[in-house]
């Protein structure tokens, strides 16, 4: 009946994007990238990037993780790339225990070695 559908259209259904699917958005026209699994367009955002066109359309339709960390986004930078959430990668294609980097997360203890030796 009319009211069965009044909850269903708050839920937004996660969508799942293969690896392939991803890799054919590499490009200034559609352009997706997926950090941490999630699957963002960033396409309308490309303009206004604030690290440039060139270093997104590097990573363009592939797995953006460490290059997206290895900059050191601000928080402000990672709320903004909510904004362009469109789905998950596939189960398939997930990549197993990816974890966000930050100047805390120690993955070896050569890592935390090299942490103290710089402070
Ligand atoms: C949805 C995805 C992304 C969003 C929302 C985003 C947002 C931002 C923002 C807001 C900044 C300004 C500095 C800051 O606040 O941290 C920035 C800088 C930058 N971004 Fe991104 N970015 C994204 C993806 C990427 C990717 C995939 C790369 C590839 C390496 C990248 C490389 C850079 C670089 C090199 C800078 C300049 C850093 C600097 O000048 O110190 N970004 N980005």
């Amino acid at each position: 009946m009319a009211d069965s559908g009044q909850a269903k259209a708050q839920e937004e259904p996660v969508k799942y994007y293969a690896l392939k699917e991803v890799e054919e958005h590499n490009n200034e026209k559609s352009l997706w990238v997926v950090i941490h699994n999630k699957v963002y367009d960033v396409t309308m955002f490309l303009a206004s990037h604030p690290g440039g066109e060139a270093v997104m359309l590097e990573q363009a339709g592939k797995i953006a993780s460490e290059p997206f960390d290895d900059v050191g986004h601000s928080s402000d930078a990672k709320a903004l790339k909510e904004e362009h959430y469109i789905g998950e990668l596939a189960t398939a294609d997930r990549v197993a225990n990816d974890k966000e980097k930050t100047p805390n997360y120690n993955e070896t203890p050569e890592a935390k070695q090299s942490w103290c030796q710089l402070l």
